[in-house]
């Protein structure tokens, strides 16, 4: 149920929760009214929200980095039977629960991240995992963590990229002397930022688009739709991963060898 609240006393708490990074229309009362990027992600989803399928009725959600919730949010007005959303940061998770009382949408918030995902202990037919890759330093533990533990069918996916945007067919193998596809702008690259880019000390990584794609697939997620440059729609594959190579977090130690009887 919302709660009934007026503009001015939205107005007033949105502001006291602020700076709000998602630009969400609260009953007439905009988060962010000053956003540098406008409507800000509606403009986004806008432009890829059709290959999300339209009705979720009876599926579960798991929206990963949910931010100020625009994501969890518009998957429970797609009529999922459970959304639950995670952040690390207790301020953008307050920010997504006022949003969620204000909508009146019943959603689940938990403060988790992505690497401690296995503690849910169950799978989501549609995970959400949208800008938070390029944030992490380990973007293939947690892609990887996804897959193993809570993944069940779909995955929505978008990274900040830099680079060119073309896909390259990636061959299966290549000779030790074959290292002219290493320039090409299309080989799948992951730019490392040691300081900062854009003023933030969190982002770590700008794939381009091969990128992206190669890492979800290497991953375990093959690709439905690409829709945009960023965004992609995937479906989870089953692997047959060698132990030895599948997530190893947190890291094995002597402990776990006593445990495994070794
Ligand atoms: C750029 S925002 C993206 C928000 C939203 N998913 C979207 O696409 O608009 C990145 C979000 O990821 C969250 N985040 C960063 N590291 C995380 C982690 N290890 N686990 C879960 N969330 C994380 C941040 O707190 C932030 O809310």
């Amino acid at each position: 149920m919302s709660i009934a609240l007026s503009p001015d006393e939205i107005k007033r708490r949105a502001e006291a929760l602020g700076p709000w990074f998602h630009n969400m229309d609260l009953n007439g009362v905009w988060t962010a009214p000053d956003h540098f990027l406008g409507d800000y992600p509606g403009v986004k989803f806008r432009g890829f929200g059709h290959v999300v399928p339209a009705d979720l009725s009876g599926k579960t959600v798991l929206d990963i980095g949910c931010n100020g919730g625009f994501y969890a949010l518009e998957m429970k007005r797609r009529g999922a039977s459970r959304v639950l959303a995670v952040d690390v940061d207790e301020d953008y998770l307050a920010q997504a629960r006022f949003a969620a009382e204000v909508t009146g949408l019943d959603i689940e918030f938990a403060q988790l991240s992505v690497y401690d995902v296995a503690a849910l202990g169950e799978r989501f037919d549609l995970v959400v995992f949208m800008g938070v890759l390029y944030h992490l330093r380990h973007p293939l533990l947690a892609l990887d963590l996804i897959h193993q533990h809570v993944a069940k069918d779909l995955l929505l996916f978008q990274s900040l990229q830099r680079g060119s945007a073309e896909m390259m067919d990636v061959p299966e193998n290549a000779a030790f002397w074959d290292v002219a596809m290493f320039d090409r702008p299309d080989y799948p690259k992951l730019h490392f930022i040691e300081h900062r880019y854009a003023d933030d000390p969190t982002n770590w990584w700008a794939p381009n688009a091969s990128c992206s794609a190669a890492m979800l697939r290497s991953s375990g997620f093959d690709i439905l739709e690409h829709p945009e440059e960023e965004v992609f729609l995937c479906r989870r594959r089953d692997m047959d991963i060698p132990m030895w190579s599948g997530p190893v977090y947190p890291a094995r130690g002597p402990e776990t060898k006593k445990e495994a009887g070794r």
